[in-house]
């Protein structure tokens, strides 16, 4: 079998992560979370006074990017890489309610994307990568063997992350993760650069009414056959 470039695109918390990051064991491919970059950009924006409720200072976010250097590394107990901005690891802080309310504005900025995107077509030049984002079949790895666009209802969606968040401890309510889920899609999808939107030949999964063991089978069934 081949190594192939496997795009997973979708609205916030539908649980593409975690099948990326199945895939990526079961095959023994490079994962990358290609959110999580734009979550430690956010958080370098938080840290430094540049994004907060009521401001967003983009210009100084953008004239301060040569100061961000964000890299991977393999935690060999969890079974995958976690993030690091400028050395220092964030995995924790980036999932945070406060990194989730910012990060799609901080998105919007394509000075921002385009950093990222440069960073993210180098990792996938070997091949074997699972990467999963919003813009990862579309802009990212435009000849992708495998797009996947996973969808499933904001209900199902914003459950699921509360309860991850709860499990984490954090204090968070319902009403908040449901309220944050819908406003990152409105922005993702309507933000003039890279708007997350399905790929012409991605194909998609609405997983509301899926066992993560069906969607696992399901989708290293379309692996096989493109590789
Ligand atoms: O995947 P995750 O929910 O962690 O992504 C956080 C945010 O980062 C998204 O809501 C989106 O605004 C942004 N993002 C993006 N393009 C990607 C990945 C994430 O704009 N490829």
């Amino acid at each position: 079998m081949k190594k192939i470039t496997i795009a997973i695109d979708g609205f916030s918390s539908t649980g593409k992560s975690t099948l990326a990051k199945q895939l990526a064991n079961h095959l023994g491919y490079v994962y990358v979370d290609s959110g999580a970059m734009y979550r430690a950009v956010t958080l370098f924006a938080m840290q430094n006074g540049y994004i907060g409720t009521d401001f967003f200072d983009k210009q100084t976010l953008i004239n301060s990017l040569h100061y961000i250097k964000l890299h991977f590394q393999f935690n060999g107990d969890l079974g995958f890489a976690e993030m690091y901005l400028n050395d220092v690891n964030v995995e924790k802080e980036i999932r945070s309610i406060e990194v989730s309310s910012f990060v799609s504005k901080v998105a919007e900025v394509s000075e921002v994307r385009l950093k990222l995107v440069e960073q993210q077509q180098e990792m996938g030049k070997k091949r074997g990568i699972v990467m999963d984002g919003r813009d990862i079949g579309t802009v990212v790895f435009p000849n992708a063997e495998l797009k996947v666009f996973m969808t499933a209802s904001p209900e199902t969606r914003a459950q699921r992350r509360f309860d991850e968040l709860q499990a984490k401890g954090d204090t968070v309510t319902y009403d908040e993760v449901f309220k944050n889920v819908q406003e990152r899609d409105y922005i993702d999808t309507h933000r003039a650069d890279s708007p997350l939107i399905k790929a012409a030949d991605a194909i998609e999964i609405d997983n509301s009414e899926l066992s993560k063991a069906a969607q696992f089978d399901k989708v290293l069934e379309l692996v096989q056959k493109a590789s």
